[in-house]
């Protein structure tokens, strides 16, 4: 297969860590015979740096050009100060917005090697988290009509959801608790939006053609609640754009692995993808060998799941990355005990990480 990749590294670590990504792409391509050509994107922080905005729109087209798109990370302070409308975050909604890739799925994954990070008691977890968290991605109050007065003493910003753009989010969480633990939970505030009733009413409408699936509904307050008290109950979690930015940061930080873990933001599968870790993009320790890029690297293979259906490779690549969490390699950030991991020698940069995985992929 050839196939050409988008690559947007962005801010900060974003550089560091699509490097390695495309090392462990390499190579799987090497192993299973593909040949991916990658075409750079510059967006975000450098964007503006270079050309005074953060995603001009021959930018753009590359990523739409591309058959997939795999971007770092962006922002940073030193744009703390620049106009609203140039700001690096400007990037991310461009590129979600002009790709179309209107569902985000957000897995929060414990991984069981790294069980000690987990904020949560050992009763709450149980065996692990494994919650799909199924964000509305280019609706809602991040795209809605705003405006702020002219005295600039009134600012406003509007959820506002047709049935359609409902549909498609609450019909991919129904496909894919399907093939999971089959439960959706729908999270809203319907005691108080319009726009959350309408969501209600969409999802049991949809819910008639996946009888298998149990369809739950939560208001956002508990679901927050819930999601520390009792995460178990959870399967996947289909919602709206702000409550799942929110939710979403929640949810991966009781995974205690939130280096690790990766998100897909999907259109109608007629253009490309893009995939991104849900991670930041770190400054402090940009350049320094020191950022994880296995969050990256699991979402190189949710693009080659999702975007290639290369299902083999995917798991290819999620299969390295356990094993090198199961001989002990750590990054700083997920390492625990820095000393001890230091001590047995497993305490391992960026480009050391990246190696790992593609010497495990060959193994
Ligand atoms: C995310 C981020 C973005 C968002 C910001 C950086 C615009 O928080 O991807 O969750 O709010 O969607
Ligand atoms: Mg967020």
């Amino acid at each position: 297969m050839n196939k050409t990749i988008a690559l947007i590294p962005g801010d900060g670590i974003g550089p560091d860590v699509i490097a390695e990504a495309v090392n462990v792409l390499n190579a799987v391509g090497k192993k299973f015979g593909h040949s991916f050509e990658y075409k750079n994107v510059i967006a975000g922080g450098c964007a503006i740096d270079k050309f005074g905005e953060p995603l001009p729109k021959d930018q753009l087209d590359i990523a739409l050009n591309a058959d997939s798109a795999l971007l770092g990370a962006v922002g940073g302070p030193k744009w703390d100060d620049v106009a609203p409308e140039i700001r690096p975050e400007k990037a991310l909604l461009g590129l979600r917005g002009g790709m179309k890739v209107y569902a985000n799925l957000r897995p929060a994954l414990m991984f069981k090697q790294l069980k000690a990070a987990c904020p949560l008691k050992d009763e709450v977890v149980g065996d692990g988290l494994d919650i799909l968290i199924v964000r509305e991605l280019t609706g809602g109050i991040y795209f809605g009509e705003r405006g702020t007065s002219e005295d600039g003493k009134t600012a406003w910003d509007t959820e506002k959801y047709t049935w359609a753009e409902i549909e498609r989010i609450v019909r991919l969480g129904f496909e894919s608790a399907k093939n999971r633990r089959k439960i959706l939970t729908v999270v809203d505030k319907a005691n108080i939006l319009n726009s959350s009733r309408l969501w209600r009413k969409v999802a049991e409408t949809v819910h008639a053609e996946y009888p298998e699936v149990t369809l739950n509904f939560l208001y956002v307050d508990n679901a927050a609640m819930q999601l520390v008290r009792n995460p178990k109950q959870f399967d996947v979690i289909a919602t709206s754009n702000m409550f799942g930015d929110i939710l979403s940061d929640e949810a991966s930080q009781i995974t205690g692995s939130i280096g690790m873990l990766a998100s897909a933001s999907l259109g109608d599968g007629t253009g490309p993808g893009l995939y991104e870790p849900i991670h930041g993009s770190a400054p402090d320790i940009a350049g320094k060998d020191l950022a994880n890029p296995l969050a990256t690297i699991l979402s190189a293979a949710m693009l080659l799941r999702y975007d290639f259906k290369l299902e083999e490779e995917a798991k290819a690549i999620e299969t390295a990355v356990e094993k090198v969490l199961d001989d002990g390699w750590r990054t700083g950030d997920i390492a625990g005990d820095v000393e001890a991991v230091k001590a047995a020698g497993k305490l391992v940069g960026t480009k050391k990480m990246g190696e790992l995985v593609v010497e495990y992929l060959n193994k």
